[in-house]
């Protein structure tokens, strides 16, 4: 059996990061989970086991202060950490649906951009040094189907921080391969969690006609792909977007 990694996630109070999180506590890792929610307290206090401690740190990851604090948190706990899950996102929605590029204010624009593209930037930037002494590391970063093609249910600010996302994925990825370091991004479809929920049933209806599947996807599955990039079967797969979908994006 390799050695329990340990696990940063943000995001990890609902959604792809708990499953994420519920994934990984099941093979015996030490788990840092990361939300603004306040519920992220009972989602560690359910996962932890005395083998594998589960932490909570609550902290908006729209704020450069608390992202630092945050990594600042893993390196006191963990020396870093083995895996990095950047999976904290937001879109912003009126009445359900996108707001128009032409609608956006600068001022959500820029939130959506620091949640979504800084935050995770900024936590590689912190703890990738670590993992280059420690000759592992694996980075997934949590993108979206609207980062990869045009998603008329995705707002302008959503798209381009998911496709900023796996732009910065690749240039890591290159920039660290050599120090054992693998960053993949993961690219979800819909899926069901309260995120896709803010949308209208209009909006879901029609996008649920778009997908070969014919269905929506599940945390659990997004979380399984996670898990596999994350694995050491996958150390030479690096700089990858894999796009989980249901057939309704191929690249
Ligand atoms: N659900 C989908 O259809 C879908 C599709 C493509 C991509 N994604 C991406 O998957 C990721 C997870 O989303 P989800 O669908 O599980 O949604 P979710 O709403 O269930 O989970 C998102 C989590 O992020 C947390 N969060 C939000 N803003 C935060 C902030 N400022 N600081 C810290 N934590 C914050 C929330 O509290 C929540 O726990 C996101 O990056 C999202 O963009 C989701």
């Amino acid at each position: 059996m390799p050695p329990a990694r340990s696990v940063l996630i943000t995001g990890g109070a609902s959604g792809i990061g708990l499953a994420t999180a519920r994934a990984f506590a099941a093979q015996g890792c030490p788990l840092l989970l990361a939300d603004i929610s306040p519920s992220v307290h009972e989602v560690a206090r359910s996962l932890g086991t005395p083998q594998a401690a589960a932490h909570a740190f609550e902290a908006d990851m729209g704020e450069e202060t608390q992202v630092l604090a945050l990594a600042s948190e893993a390196m006191r706990l963990f020396g870093g950490c083995d895996v990095l899950v950047n999976c904290a996102g937001v879109s912003q929605k009126r009445d359900g649906k996108a707001i128009p590029p032409t609608e956006v204010r600068t001022a959500d624009w820029e939130r959506v951009l620091r949640i979504n593209l800084t935050a995770p930037f900024l936590l590689c930037r912190e703890l990738i040094p670590a993992m280059q002494r420690r000759k592992f590391g694996r980075i997934v970063n949590v993108a979206s189907r609207a980062g990869r093609t045009f998603s008329k249910g995705a707002g302008s600010d959503y798209a381009a921080s998911k496709a900023g996302l796996i732009g910065l994925t690749r240039h890591l990825a290159g920039t660290y391969a050599a120090d054992g370091i693998t960053v993949n991004a993961v690219a979800p479809g819909r899926v069901h969690t309260p995120l896709a929920n803010t949308s209208s049933a209009e909006v879901l209806a029609k996008a649920m006609q778009e997908i070969p599947a014919g269905r929506f996807g599940t945390p659990d599955e997004i979380a399984q792909a996670i898990v596999f990039l994350a694995s050491d079967g996958a150390a030479y797969l690096t700089g990858a977007c894999l796009d989980v979908n249901g057939g309704g994006f191929m690249a």
